[in-house]
C-alpha cells in the first residue's frame, strides 16, 4: 500500500459516517474533506485533491424528489463528479449506486447485469454516473444499494419510529416492495469488497425484503409504539418523482463472495436498540 491517503467524501452523511466508523476500525485514518473542501458541484476542487490510495464516494445529491425540477445539477454531482473522482485514486474509487436505476417493474431480484431504465431524474443523474465509470480506464467498485437506515441522520425508521408515538394513527405504503439497508452493515460490506480488491457493479442491503408498510410494522413491533399503521397505495401520497413498486436487488453475486446478507429484521432490531430514548433524528 502507497503512503496516499484514504477519503472519504461526503463523511457529515448517514452512510459516511459509518464508513469512515468502518475504515477506522480497521485502523484506516482517512482525510475526511468537507464540502466546503471539496464541492462534487465544482469540478476544481475535485482537481485540487492530492492523489488518494482509496476515495470512498459517500456524497451524493440525495433529493430524489429535488432531482425532478434539477436534473441537471444532480447530474454533475452523481454523475460528472464520479468519474473526475476515480481519476484521483490509485487503488480505486469506491461509490454508492441505486436501485432507482432500474425500472421498478420487475418481479425477480434485479441482478447487478439488469438493464438500466432509470425510473426517475435521480435514478437518470446516478446511471449516467456508472455509464462514465464503465467508459473510464480507472478502477471503481459502485455498490448499488437501497432504503438506507441508521441510529443517526434522517431516516425512515428514526422518522417512523417518533411519529409512532406522535399520531394515533398513520398510513403506509405497501405497494413498493424492496430491501432495507442498515448502513453500519452496507459499510462492512463495502469495505470488504474494496479489501479484497472487487471491481465493477456490486448489490449491498440487508437480507430478505419488504413493503414499507411491512418494516413500519416491524418498527411498531420493535418499539411497541402505540400507533395505529394502516396499509395504503402509493397513489395516495402523491410524489414528484416516481417510485418503483418492485426494486428488490439481487444479491447472489455479493453472498457469493461475503457470506449470506443478514435479515433486514436482524439488523433493524441491532439499530433501534441503540437509538438512545428521547433521540427522534440525530
Ligand atoms: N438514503 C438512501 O436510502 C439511499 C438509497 C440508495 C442509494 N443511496 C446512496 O447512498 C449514498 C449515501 O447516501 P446517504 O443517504 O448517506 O446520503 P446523505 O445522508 O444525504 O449524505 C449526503 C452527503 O453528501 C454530501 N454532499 C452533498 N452534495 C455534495 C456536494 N456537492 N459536494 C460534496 N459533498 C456533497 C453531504 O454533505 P453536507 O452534509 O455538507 O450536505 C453529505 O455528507 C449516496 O450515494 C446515495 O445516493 C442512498
Amino acid at each position: 500500500m502507497s503512503d496516499a491517503p484514504h477519503v472519504v467524501i461526503g463523511a457529515t452523511g448517514m452512510l459516511g459516517r459509518a464508513v469512515v466508523a468502518e475504515l477506522r476500525g480497521r485502523g484506516i485514518e482517512p482525510l475526511t474533506p468537507t464540502r466546503a473542501e471539496v464541492d462534487l458541484a465544482q469540478p476544481d476542487s475535485i482537481d485540487a485533491l492530492p492523489m488518494c490510495e482509496a476515495l470512498f464516494n459517500c456524497a451524493a445529491w440525495t433529493d430524489v424528489d429535488g432531482a425532478e425540477a434539477h436534473e441537471s445539477e444532480a447530474t454533475v454531482i452523481n454523475g460528472k463528479a464520479v468519474s473526475r473522482l476515480a481519476m484521483k485514486c490509485s487503488g480505486g474509487l469506491v461509490t454508492f449506486g441505486t436501485d432507482y436505476v432500474f425500472d421498478g417493474r420487475g418481479e425477480s431480484p434485479y441482478k447487478t447485469d439488469a438493464k438500466r431504465d432509470p425510473i426517475n431524474a435521480y435514478g437518470r443523474a446516478k446511471a449516467a454516473g456508472e455509464q462514465l465509470l464503465e467508459s473510464s480506464s480507472t478502477s471503481w467498485l459502485n455498490i448499488r444499494t437501497s432504503w438506507l437506515y441508521a441510529p443517526w441522520a434522517n431516516n425512515f425508521v428514526l422518522t417512523m419510529r417518533r411519529l409512532m408515538h406522535e399520531r394515533e394513527s398513520l398510513k403506509v405504503v405497501d405497494d413498493q416492495r424492496g430491501r432495507p439497508t442498515s448502513v453500519e452493515h452496507l459499510a462492512r460490506a463495502s469495505v470488504e469488497l474494496w479489501s479484497r480488491g472487487e471491481t465493477g457493479h456490486w448489490h449491498a442491503t440487508d437480507g430478505g425484503e419488504c413493503t414499507w408498510y411491512e418494516f413500519a410494522s416491524e418498527i411498531k413491533k420493535l418499539t411497541g409504539a402505540p400507533a395505529t399503521i394502516e396499509p395504503c397505495t402509493t397513489d395516495e401520497f402523491p410524489r414528484p418523482a416516481r417510485r418503483p413498486a418492485y426494486s428488490v436487488l439481487d444479491l447472489s453475486q455479493t453472498e457469493a463472495e461475503l457470506g449470506p446478507m443478514p435479515h433486514w429484521k436482524d439488523n433493524l432490531a441491532d439499530v433501534l436498540r441503540r437509538v438512545p430514548e428521547g433521540i427522534t433524528n440525530a
